[in-house]
């Protein structure tokens, strides 16, 4: 009898290795013959440690799990899908699941991530197979096509930006990664590179492909080793299986990889930045232009993508530029894997189309707070991410839309609070974090983040309230247009939308102006 238990680190962190340990020992003791598989997580979070047991009727999932759970489950009977109170029927007909669309998850948490077979089982290396047998330029325009924008945050064009690159000569070109997942509340990235390590490498060699780079680096976070273990594996597996190397499946094409970890700053997931991290060198912004696509990595032209939009292209390859652009609305095509966190009852990660609003996020999926206390601010888009008011959580998310109320979707990682919050706090916070991570390359981000903690204390301490606020809001707009990069440059932005929506924890009236 096969038994899922998830190896990603989420799952981990909650003691999925000793609940697998424990179930071994179990089994054995009753003379039970038992396959543990490690597979990767379904991303129900608050359900890890989620074992499933695949019972004749199929995969029926228990969770959340602990070791001494497991002597009651096998007495209960769950090798036959029996219920306890731990079971939550069959996997795929838990709502939270069915009701997502899963295009870039499709595969996670099903399979054991590092399986070959079963990766190509479930349409793995299908788009790759189509890219071998197209022109660069065809491949280009399939991505164009599809409509991907860079995941990452700033919805760039993928297809745009790979067209500077296929067309700028050079001798050499690579395909970087980025990796550097720091946006708080946000796991996508980490989730691919743990649970489907080789979708990130398929669709690195189809970069590699349409833009004629033969090697790639990945750029992941010191504090994701079990990425980095994953990745490793796999690509050491994908080259003994022909899939990387020097004659890729036989088609005399060549594309290699490797991994590279950072050092802990926040300032290496900006894009210049981590190029110079690859480089050896201090991470430090690069001034723009140039942009990377043409003066890139050693000088090269190069792609930089996200995780999330290398490991989209599979699926608009094998499945076609129409497929994936159906999915969504307006300009913001295909779907995004939104990330529940923060002070959420059921934290986890959604695949939607974009469109769903925050409010069908935060109860249809997360089912409110996890205190049991109103929801009262919401950070969407990281640490530079604005705050959002109940007023606005019926806004579609996509990224023009977002952009229409002075917010952003960015990475797709959403922070929930309570009525608890203290959103003057919150404030002071983003500027902290400002403060800490800021490279020092300009001044409105290195002095003004230090200046704005202290600026907001005052207000905090009612020290000439009204002034501050004043100097508050100038300072914002110094950071906003004169920072070089998006960590000076967006900053203001939760700090501005805790000020506008939320006036009255600074000690102001609610019109926010003093
Ligand atoms: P950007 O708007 O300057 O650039 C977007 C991308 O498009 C870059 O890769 C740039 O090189 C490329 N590009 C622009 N014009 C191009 C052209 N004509 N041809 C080819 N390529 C072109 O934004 P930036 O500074 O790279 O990213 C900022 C975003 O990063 C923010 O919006 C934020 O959401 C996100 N972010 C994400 C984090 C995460 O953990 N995922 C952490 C912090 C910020
Ligand atoms: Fe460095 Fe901050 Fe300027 Fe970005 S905005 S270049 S992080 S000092």
């Amino acid at each position: 009898i096969k038994i899922f238990v998830p190896i990603d680190a989420a799952a981990i962190a909650v003691g999925a290795n000793e609940v697998a340990l424990a179930i071994e020992q179990e089994a054995a003791q009753r003379g039970v013959a038992v396959q543990i598989v490690r597979n990767g997580s379904r991303g129900l979070l608050w359900l890890e440690t989620l074992v499933e047991v695949l019972a004749p009727q199929g995969r029926i999932a228990y969770g959340p799990v602990q070791v001494e759970d497991v002597a009651g489950l096998f007495e209960a009977g769950w090798l036959q899908g029996a219920a306890h109170a731990l079971c939550h029927g069959l996997t795929d007909e838990i709502p939270y699941l069915k009701k997502q669309q899963r295009l870039t998850f499709a595969r996670i948490g099903i399979t054991d991530p590092l399986d070959l077979v079963e990766y190509q089982a479930l349409g793995g290396f299908e788009g790759l197979k189509k890219a071998l047998a197209m022109p660069p330029e065809a491949i280009v325009e399939e991505v164009t096509q599809s409509g991907l924008r860079g995941r990452g945050g700033a919805a760039f064009p993928t297809g745009v930006k790979w067209k500077t690159v296929l067309n700028t000569p050079a001798d050499q070109k690579y395909i970087v990664c980025n990796a550097d997942e720091g946006d708080s509340g946000t796991f996508s990235d980490r989730m691919v590179m743990e649970g489907d390590p080789y979708c990130l490498i398929e669709g690195m060699t189809i970069a590699g492909l349409a833009t004629g780079a033969d090697y790639g680096y990945i750029y992941v976070r010191s504090e994701y080793p079990h990425a980095v273990a994953a990745l490793n594996n796999a690509i050491s597996n994908a080259h003994a299986a022909g899939w990387l190397g020097r004659n890729i499946n036989g088609s005399g094409r060549e594309f290699n990889l490797e991994v590279r970890v950072g050092a802990g700053a926040y300032i290496c997931g900006e894009e210049t930045s981590l190029l110079e991290s690859l480089e050896g060198k201090r991470g430090q912004v690069r001034a723009k232009p140039p942009l990377p696509a043409i003066t890139g990595l050693f000088g090269k032209p190069t792609v930089i993508n996200n995780v999330i939009s290398l490991a989209s292209v599979p699926i608009v390859l094998a499945k076609g530029a129409a497929f994936y652009r159906d999915y969504g609305m307006g300009r913001s095509k295909g779907t995004l894997p939104f990330q529940l966190a923060g002070n959420i009852k059921h934290g986890g990660l959604v695949e939607l189309a974009f469109g769903v609003t925050l409010r069908e996020l935060l109860y249809d999926f997360g089912g409110g707070s996890a205190s049991g206390r109103p929801l009262r601010a919401i950070q969407v888009g990281g640490p530079l991410g604005a705050y959002l008011p109940e007023s606005q959580w019926d806004v579609p998310l996509d990224y023009e839309a977002y952009v229409g109320i002075s917010a952003m979707v960015g990475h797709g990682g959403i922070v929930a609070f309570d009525d608890t919050v203290d959103m003057a706090r919150m404030a002071q916070y983003a500027m902290e974090f400002c403060a800490i991570e800021s490279c020092g390359k300009c001044t409105p981000c290195r002095i003004g983040s230090t200046r704005g903690t202290e600026v907001i204390d005052k207000i905090r301490n009612n020290d000439h309230r009204e002034q501050q606020v004043h100097l508050l809001r100038d300072l914002c707009d110094t950071m906003l247009g004169g920072s070089l990069c998006a960590l000076g440059g967006m900053t203001p932005y939760p700090v501005l939308s805790a000020l506008d929506h939320f006036p009255e924890d600074f000690g102001m009236p609610k019109s926010g102006q003093p």
